[in-house]
């Protein structure tokens, strides 16, 4: 997590580096800020806790000039936020300024080692003993910046994304990384510099994406060199950007999150475009046509994930085992890298992620790669880093996603998912042609019916009207519908902070019934379906107990509805295809919920949308 952002050119450094925080300002927003070189002699250093829009605040009125700049907004990891510990960092002598993305592991060994050596450290971050280490370097050897940077990060054990400036060097930025990402941007006589590729578009579509373990300098006269931290030349290798400025601003919502539920019938169109021909009966998904062989023949597919990703991969579970029969393990990357698992060169091991660059499934997957899996990702950011290690994969297209709370990209996910499972399924011959051809309909007609199912967002808000200031809720489903209770209860609690947990609807009897009482909601995904009768049963269990009721059902229900003290129709689809829809009320009523309890949507306390660290 943190955003790191950098400039090399000449304009003024100031206002393009507050607005690329604030593009990044998804990746944490606990504190904020700027190092400016001004006329190559004043190292301008600007820091405060909050949001982007406090450092812009404080900075009201002090002087930004200066057309080579750093800037950083901050998730902290070591130390509190607050305004000594955001970052830039500086040197003992004031003359290096430094932003980073990541943690350094042994920064409390080389910290006891530069304070004996005489440095005085100013907070309690791991990033500040960096810049001593190359403060230290450089009086100690005589040597460049350039090369004390590269000597430090030979040192420090971690992961980095740094962007540095020095008095000494007015015209230069030094960037490098290792698990956190870095992007360029190449403009005409000048650079960008950034965490993602949201704050260069709108000034340059050519990028080039840092490699772990290399380093850029740029040079305003030479341009951009790369060497690796052993001191290799590399040649850059720059590639066009395909996302539009338009995808990252809110288009008249009120917040990103909202936009983002709305996109879905686009987003999902674009997730299949190309892959999916009902018309013809045909599912082919490009990205992983040469590994489709490999994956019908796999003993069993891991899947590895982390938050609302991880709830898809429980969906495709259920896909991949009953339409494919292949035997599917759904793991958190944060517990399955740390287990000493059992991974075969048979089986095939799929990440999915929608920024591509969270640590724990970076780390997972570079890990079945050393016991020889086969690696697949489905990925939303086009070129991030789990994209890059794979052997093949998916994009789900959903486009950007700035919302923390994940929306789109969960949706997506599903229906890439799905089509896999369909493409496999179909090869191996494990899915009977009726069943093949009326889901292959059925994921076509997904972007009218979520049209039709947003006509209800009015009716939707009244029902979060009711429940807003409930403490806690419940969630229940079964089958295809439990990871989506699951999904149901995140939105709820990490946009909202009202206590919310997902359960299977049979599991309740198991303990959570002892909670219900006439102030519990409980969301309950009760559409028609194999285990339809069943949670009808589970809804009564919780009516008898005086529980409040909210039946996400299909349409023309009645059994529900009798009981049910609300209901939200979805529209009628098999079960496979259920999980998506079912979603989309849930997004809206936690987003309403959240709205009117004055909470931040987009930005929601202590979270961050990209998690760079273990
Ligand atoms: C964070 C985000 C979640 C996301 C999770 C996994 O916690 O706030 O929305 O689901 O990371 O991220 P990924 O990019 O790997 O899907």
């Amino acid at each position: 997590m943190c955003g790191i952002v950098g400039y090399i050119g000449d304009k003024k450094a100031y206002p393009i580096l507050i607005k690329g925080l604030s593009r990044l300002e998804y990746r944490g927003y606990d504190s904020a800020g700027i190092a400016l070189l001004e006329n190559g002699t004043n190292l301008n250093v600007y820091k405060r806790q909050g949001k982007v829009i406090d450092l812009t605040e404080f900075v009201d009125g002090h002087s930004t000039e200066g057309t080579v700049g750093i800037g950083h907004t901050r998730w902290a990891t070591h130390g509190l936020p607050n305004d000594v510990n955001a970052h830039p960092h500086c040197s003992g002598d004031g003359s290096i300024a430094l932003v980073h993305n990541g943690i350094i592991e042994n920064y409390d060994i080389l910290k006891k080692e530069l304070i004996k050596r005489g440095h005085e450290f100013k907070s309690e971050t791991d990033t500040e003993v960096l810049v001593h280490l190359i403060e230290d370097i450089k009086e100690k050897s005589g040597v460049s910046l350039v090369e004390a940077v590269r000597i430090a990060l030979n040192e420090v054990h971690g992961a980095y994304a740094i962007v540095v400036v020095s008095t000494e060097d007015p015209d230069k930025i030094i960037a490098a990384k290792k698990s956190s990402p870095l992007v360029i941007g190449m403009g005409e006589d000048e650079y960008y510099l950034a965490s993602d590729a949201t704050p260069i578009v709108e000034y340059t579509k050519n990028v080039v994406y840092l490699e772990d373990e290399q380093i850029a300098i740029i040079d305003r006269k030479n341009g951009l060199r790369i060497i690796s931290i052993s001191n290799k030349e590399i040649s850059p290798y720059v590639q066009e950007l395909e996302m539009q400025l338009e995808e990252l601003e809110k288009g008249g919502y009120e917040h990103f999150m909202l936009k983002e539920i709305y996109e879905q019938p686009r987003a999902i169109h674009d997730s299949f475009r190309g892959r999916l021909d009902a018309k013809s009966g045909r599912v082919s998904l490009g990205g992983i046509k040469d590994y489709e062989e490999q994956i019908a023949k796999a003993d069993r597919i891991i899947i590895i994930a982390c938050g609302t990703s991880w709830h898809a991969a429980l969906v495709a579970e259920y896909y991949f085992e009953d339409l494919a029969r292949i035997p599917v393990e759904v793991e958190y990357a944060s517990e399955f890298r740390y287990r000493n698992p059992i991974i075969n060169k048979n089986d095939v091991v799929i990440a999915i992620s929608q920024s591509g660059e969270t640590a724990d499934t970076l780390a997972a997957l570079k890990m079945a790669k050393e016991q020889g899996a086969t690696l697949l990702g489905i990925v939303n950011v086009v070129g991030s880093t789990i994209s890059r290690v794979t052997d093949a994969g998916s994009y789900t297209h959903a486009g950007p996603e700035i919302g923390v709370a994940s929306t789109k990209a969960f949706t997506t996910q599903l229906v890439v998912l799905a089509l896999m499972a369909l493409a496999i399924g179909k090869r191996k011959g494990t899915i009977a042609d009726k069943k093949f051809q009326l889901l292959l309909d059925e994921l076509e007609s997904l972007p009218e019916k979520i049209e039709e199912l947003l006509k209800s967002d009015d009716y939707i808000r009244g029902v979060a009207e009711i429940y807003k200031d409930a403490q806690n809720a419940l969630y229940l489903g079964r089958g295809t519908s439990y990871p989506i209770a699951l999904e149901g209860a995140l939105k709820l609690k990490e946009i909202s902070y009202i206590h919310a947990e997902g359960y299977p609807a049979a599991e309740m009897k198991h303990g959570p019934i002892a909670l219900i009482d006439e102030n519990m909601p409980v969301f309950v995904v009760a559409a028609h379906g194999e285990h339809y009768e069943k949670v009808v049963s589970n809804i009564q269990e919780v009516k008898a107990r005086k529980g409040k009721i909210i039946g996400i059902v299909s349409k023309g229900d009645t059994a529900v509805k009798d009981i049910a003290d609300h209901i939200i129709e979805i529209p009628k689809s098999d079960e496979f295809i259920v999980p998506i829809l079912a979603t989309i009320p849930l997004q809206l009523i936690s987003y309403h919920i959240a709205v009117m309890r004055g909470c931040n949507v987009d930005q929601p306390r202590n979270l961050a949308k990209s998690v760079t660290v273990e």
